[in-house]
């Protein structure tokens, strides 16, 4: 018989973390899911009206970044595994607050393991700590090559250098305490449910209302995009069957440079709106390039695909298909995500 698991999912209402809480709330019927989640301005509990009245699913507003609540919802629903996805995910508000991201980041991470380690310490193989992580901790690739797990940290802007700071404090615990730890490394996501202040969703908001497309430098950056439901199933396999203390990377093959991206986005998004062809690319507007700006980022997903067998389920032209799509008909998430604070930031971000 399988035995009961209490998983808890932080970050759950944010973008990847809604798709992974969804996933696992119907694949895993027979166990229970908590979503643990401080609802900061990238946290929406709207992103999962249609799954929370699931049986087998609670949600719980704390913080990671706060010994007590960690504590408390340790304690209160008996957490048998974590699925870690908690954190401050922008790169430019890294640049401008750091230490949110070090709070965030590394002292959230740390206090989530310190848990485990003080709960679990009698059978530390029945639970895991799944740390969810990303590729930027890698750095910055030249024209050639890709990311493997052996590729040496070597982190460039504030947000990755506190992923990558997560992501040894994981690698520690599991060397030091004996913890059965997971991690993966996954590249560039997009998708619905996606905070509009990321490339995709923020050129598809700008392009319905009419608004400039804001290009980093000469638009030639190049990243790896995968659909974020690809993403999830991805993290439900290495839940399932990672090993212990081993790193995967996940990424779709699907390099883009960021002018080609923008350029597809305003082509298709002005098809839907019937506007006449090439009508959005006149919005587009080269801006003064972010600090640091990683070059490329590109994953090699052999060893997910060999090991455990998972593989991107969707091609790239049809899941950008469907995602401007979601946004266009989701007007009433767009509008409410993209008020209030979200104003402030884009304000201040923009008119430098
Ligand atoms: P997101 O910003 O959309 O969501 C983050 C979630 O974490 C939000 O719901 C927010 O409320 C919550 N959160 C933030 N601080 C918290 C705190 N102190 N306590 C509790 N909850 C808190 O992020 P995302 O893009 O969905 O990324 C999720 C994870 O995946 C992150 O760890 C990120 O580093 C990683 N990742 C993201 C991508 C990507 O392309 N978006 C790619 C690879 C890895
Ligand atoms: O690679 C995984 C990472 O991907 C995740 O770990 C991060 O959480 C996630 O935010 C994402 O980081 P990026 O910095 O690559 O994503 P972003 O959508 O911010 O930017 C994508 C590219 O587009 C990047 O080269 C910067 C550029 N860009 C971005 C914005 C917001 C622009 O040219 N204009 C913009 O307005």
């Amino acid at each position: 018989m399988t035995k009961k698991k209490n998983i808890l999912i932080t970050g759950g209402a944010g973008f990847i973390g809604s798709h992974v809480v969804r996933l696992f709330i119907n694949e895993y019927p027979e166990y229970k899911i908590v979503n643990f989640d401080a609802l900061t301005y990238a946290g929406n509990l709207e992103n999962l009206t249609d799954v929370e009245n699931a049986e087998n699913y609670t949600f719980v507003k704390g913080d990671i970044t706060s010994v007590k609540d960690v504590q408390r919802v340790f304690e209160d629903y008996n957490i048998t595994d974590v699925v870690h996805l908690a954190a401050e995910s922008h790169v430019d508000r890294s640049i401008s607050d750091p230490s949110a991201f070090v709070k965030t980041n590394v002292n959230g991470t740390v206090n989530l393991l310190n848990a485990a380690v003080e709960h679990w310490k009698d059978a530390y193989d029945e639970h895991l700590f799944y740390h969810v992580s990303t590729d930027e901790v890698y750095g910055s690739l030249g024209e050639t090559g890709l990311f493997t797990e052996e590729t040496p940290y070597d982190p460039k802007s504030p947000y990755s250098a506190s992923k990558a700071a997560s992501d040894h404090f994981v690698r520690a615990y599991h060397n030091t305490y004996g913890l059965k730890t997971v991690i993966s490394n996954c590249s560039n996501n997009y998708g619905p449910n996606q905070f509009p202040e990321k490339l995709i969703p923020l050129l598809i908001n700008n392009i319905k209302n009419n608004k400039p497309l804001p290009v980093y430098g000469k638009g030639l950056n190049v990243r790896d995009w995968l659909y974020v439901k690809d993403h999830a199933t991805a993290i439900r396999i290495v839940f399932e069957n990672g090993k212990k203390g081993e790193t995967y990377n996940i990424g779709g093959h699907n390099e883009w440079r960021n002018i080609d991206i923008v350029e597809l986005v305003c082509d298709l998004t002005d098809a839907k709106l019937n506007r006449e062809k090439g009508k959005s690319r006149e919005l587009i507007t080269y801006v003064k390039d972010r600090a640091g700006h990683d070059m490329r980022y590109a994953i090699d997903a052999t060893k997910i695909e060999r090991e455990l067998g998972w593989k991107p389920s969707l091609r790239f032209e049809e899941g950008i298909e469907i995602t401007i799509e979601w946004y266009l008909k989701n007007t009433r998430w767009l509008e409410r995500v993209t008020s209030g604070d979200y104003l402030a930031y884009y304000e201040e971000q923009y008119s430098r």
